[in-house]
């Protein structure tokens, strides 16, 4: 079985493993985001896209199954000075609320096809009509890089899992390629990654 306990020891090692400066590609939707919008960063790590959220005049929850994590996340978010919720909790088994976002981050957070499949279905439900869902993640063209990425094959995305998973969504943008990550000590470098941005009708 799978724990968070890997990640608690990264994070308990200090600095912020990928920078406090939000995920680059979530920033660039910021002509999009409204203050009052509802938002779920999804394995939010130590909270650095949440945060800027949350600065961004967005309701958010901060969700991440690592307790190390979701602490720092409150962390950040109380040094800036934002209110956000930090939920401490395996994203594949979370109760998602019906209709209770119009924005989630998905982002660089690679999960076993079944976790993923299951955290995929709660995403759509969670999504209120209209809402978005922004992801970053790597491809398999990643393997062998040395900018960051889970080493299983299994955890990686593509293009056509985002098509298979979200399906029901309308695409607003769906790309595969090579981006220059440089966000904190792990994501350094030119990465593959696939990015998506995906509309719930209504
Ligand atoms: C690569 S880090 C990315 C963190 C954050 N999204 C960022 O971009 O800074 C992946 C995160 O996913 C979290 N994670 C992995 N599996 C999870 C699960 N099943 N449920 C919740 N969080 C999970 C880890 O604890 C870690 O914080």
């Amino acid at each position: 079985m799978s724990t968070s306990l890997a990640w608690d020891e990264r994070y308990a090692g200090g600095g912020f493993q990928f920078g406090e400066a939000p995920n680059f590609y979530l920033e660039s939707l910021a002509p999009r985001l409204r203050p009052g919008m509802r938002a779920l960063a999804l394995g939010d790590g130590e909270g650095r896209n949440g945060a800027w959220l949350a600065a961004q005049g967005l309701a958010v929850t901060s969700l991440d199954w690592s307790p190390v994590g979701s602490a720092k996340a409150a962390a950040l978010a109380a040094r800036r000075g934002v209110a956000m919720e930090c939920v401490t909790t395996d994203a594949s088994a979370w109760d998602y609320p019906e209709a209770g976002f119009d924005l989630v981050a998905w982002i660089y957070l690679h999960l076993p096809p079944a976790d993923r499949a299951a955290a995929a279905a709660g995403v759509v439900r969670a999504l209120a009509p209209g809402g978005m869902l922004a992801l970053e993640c790597f491809t398999p063209a990643q393997q062998g890089r040395r900018s960051g990425g889970p080493k299983m094959a299994d955890l990686l995305w593509s293009r056509a899992i985002v098509e298979d998973l979200f399906g029901g969504l309308e695409v607003l943008e769906l790309l595969e390629g090579t981006v220059r990550l440089d966000e904190g000590p792990r994501h350094q470098g030119p990465a593959e990654v696939v990015r998506a941005l995906l509309r719930k009708p209504g």
